[in-house]
């Protein structure tokens, strides 16, 4: 029997995104696909689930069909297939491990199901700088916001997160406020990059009783008030300085809040994954701000901050060596899970 998989396909439907792709041997990424349902939810300016789902149904095939294409290998050569199985919208999530599960059965492979949020952490290691363990983990993407102390593959321990609005939420509805397109993260981090960080001073939750967790609904409307004030009093909104102040109090949160964590954790290195690691004001500002503190901030490659397979498949491959397989009646899960 062999212990490791050779060839693993990993699937990913936990949001608007339907991606494939095949590892070798956990570490050599052959293709890597990604069908983004952006288009179609940027007229509603966010997700809607019910088309999510939809729109996965109809993605899946095509879209395994050309990972396993891409990586040049037939699917009968599969040692192994790894599936989002949650936190994320439920009917997404199904439409996923429902595939996964009848593909494993049909091919006779183990089939393993990852955690999205994990998947995330451990997208760093698909870059060429890589972290050791153990190191603070903090997770920035559209449905969380959350630190972690990160001790090896299995062992992820959620020390903190946000008690309402995730960050790339945040940046998603200030985006609607100023009439800009979703995702509203790309399009307020270029505008910013012209604006005036100070010309506008937003607030800052630190939530002194509970530091780690995040709060970003406040900032959120303050946001919303201010645009409608110097709409009131100026008629056109300085849409750049807004956004690069906005921008910037996010930023000087997840800092403030990572690297103070990290410091009375004891950790030297601090990852930061999800789609908002991809903004390169945070990229800079985490970067220069651990260093001043001694510690050393890790980043994904950018390609990998946003929503893929290949994350799912680096985690799916040390699940399956470890023996971690899903039976036939394992189900999705919506909520932050931590695995026993
Ligand atoms: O990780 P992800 O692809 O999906 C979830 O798991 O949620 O993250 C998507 C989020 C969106 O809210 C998007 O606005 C945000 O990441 N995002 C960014 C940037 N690129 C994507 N936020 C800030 N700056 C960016 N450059
Ligand atoms: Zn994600």
């Amino acid at each position: 029997m062999k212990d490791a998989p050779n060839y693993l396909l990993a699937i990913e439907t936990s949001c608007d995104e339907t991606a494939a792709a095949v590892m070798k041997e956990g570490k050599e990424l052959l293709s890597n696909v990604v069908s983004s349902q952006i288009k179609i939810h940027s007229e509603y300016g966010g997700i809607v689930p019910e088309l999510a789902s939809r729109h996965h149904l109809e993605a899946i095939v095509p879209t395994v069909d050309e990972a396993v294409q891409r990586a040049g290998i037939d699917l009968s050569e599969l040692d192994g297939i790894a599936v989002t199985q949650g936190p994320g919208l439920v009917g997404s999530l199904l439409v996923g491990l429902s595939f996964a599960k009848a593909l494993a059965e049909a091919l006779s492979t183990k089939l393993t199901g990852v955690n999205h949020i994990h998947a995330h952490l451990f997208s760093v290691f698909l870059g060429q700088e890589r972290p050791d363990f153990p190191f603070l983990g903090l997770v920035v993407s559209g449905g969380h916001t959350s630190l972690y102390v990160v001790n090896n593959f299995f062992s992820v321990e959620l020390i903190g997160q946000t008690r309402d609005d995730a960050a790339g939420e945040a940046f998603d509805k200030v985006a609607k406020i100023l009439g800009l397109p979703y995702p509203g993260g790309p399009v307020i981090s270029r505008l910013a990059e012209k604006g005036d960080a100070g010309a506008y001073s937003l607030p800052r939750a630190w939530l002194p009783q509970t530091p780690y967790d995040f709060s970003f609904s406040g900032l959120k409307t303050a946001v919303l008030t201010l645009v409608r004030r110097v709409e009131k009093e100026v008629g056109q909104i300085p849409v750049e300085d807004v956004c690069a102040a906005f921008q910037e109090a996010v930023v000087d949160v997840l800092v403030e809040k990572s690297t103070k964590a990290a410091l009375e954790k004891g950790l030297k290195e601090i990852v930061v994954a999800g789609g908002v690691a991809a903004n390169s004001r945070l990229r800079l500002k985490m970067a220069s701000i651990s260093q001043s503190r001694g510690l050393k901030a890790y980043f994904p490659p950018v390609k990998f901050c946003m929503d893929n397979a290949a994350m799912v498949a680096l985690v799916g491959h040390r699940q399956l060596q470890a023996g971690m397989v899903l039976g036939p009646h394992a189900d999705v899960y919506s909520r932050l899970f931590q695995p026993g």
